[in-house]
């Protein structure tokens, strides 16, 4: 298969600018030049700046981890498509568990951003996945194909190519209890074929979907072997640049 693997880190509300640009400078030195992975590294908006110049020549990719719709105006906190651009930012995170729980973000809202974000040439990292209580009802396909098909609305299939998705069971960020390679198989196989029901399998068979949840060095190469397992959103494991790296060279050794 061609698809490119991709090591995103979601660094959520950790790091300082000074902290941020030390990490990825560690990054930039290992893996900084190689082409087989795509490594991107979402920083929050405050350490974007750091980031951006210790990237600058390399092959690493940043990305925000949430994004207004909204050209501009009165959203207090928020943050829109052009100023990420404006920082570098070629990647965007949205729909993020931790977003739709704590900020009470809905398929359509997290569709019009995802629109936007095209738009503006960002590309989104558009995560779906069910809470532990979803899973053990059995609405775990259910769910994941509600927000699948609510995040894409109206998304064309030129469009699709630049969409990554990022299939994150809630049960499995933060907790230390990863979804086995099968658990986590099942369902990506189950998202490629809903993305080739809603575009066509040419189409579906091009787009990148990560697994998120708990994932690091010691687990990380079982996933990624799985046929539908096109990379990792890593959270915890990507604040430490030995882990990250690790994760970068693990997806390396896939190809
Ligand atoms: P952890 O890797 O810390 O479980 O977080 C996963 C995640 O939420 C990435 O977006």
């Amino acid at each position: 298969m061609s698809r490119k693997y991709v090591i995103a880190g979601n660094w959520k509300m950790n790091k300082t600018s000074e902290e941020g640009a030390d990490l990825v400078k560690e990054i930039v030195g290992a893996v900084g030049q190689q082409s087989d992975v795509e490594v991107v590294v979402c920083p929050p908006f405050t350490v974007l700046e750091s980031v951006s110049r210790v990237i600058e020549g390399s092959n690493v990719k940043m990305g925000g981890q949430n994004m207004h719709p909204a050209v501009s105006g009165a959203y207090t906190g928020e943050i829109s498509a052009e100023m990420l651009r404006n920082h570098f930012s070629s990647y965007v995170i949205l729909g993020h568990s931790e977003r739709r729980a704590y900020f009470a973000e809905t398929d359509d809202f997290i569709n019009q951003k995802v629109k936007v974000a095209l738009e503006n040439q960002l590309r989104p990292i558009l995560c779906v996945g069910e809470t532990l209580e979803e899973r053990e009802a059995e609405k775990t396909l259910d769910v994941v194909k509600t927000q699948l098909v609510g995040g894409l609305a109206g998304v064309s299939a030129e469009q699709i190519g630049s969409v990554v998705i990022a299939y994150e069971p809630v049960w499995a960020i933060g907790t230390g209890k990863v979804a086995t390679p099968e658990q986590a198989q099942e369902v990506h196989a189950f998202i490629r074929q809903s993305l080739s029901e809603l575009y066509d399998k040419a189409v579906a068979d091009k787009v990148r979907i990560l697994y998120g949840g708990s994932m690091k060095p010691g687990n990380a190469a079982e996933l990624l072997a799985q046929e539908d397992i096109d990379g990792g959103l890593i959270g915890g494991a990507a604040l430490d640049s030995n882990s990250f790296i690790d994760l970068v060279k693990s997806a390396i050794a896939q190809d």
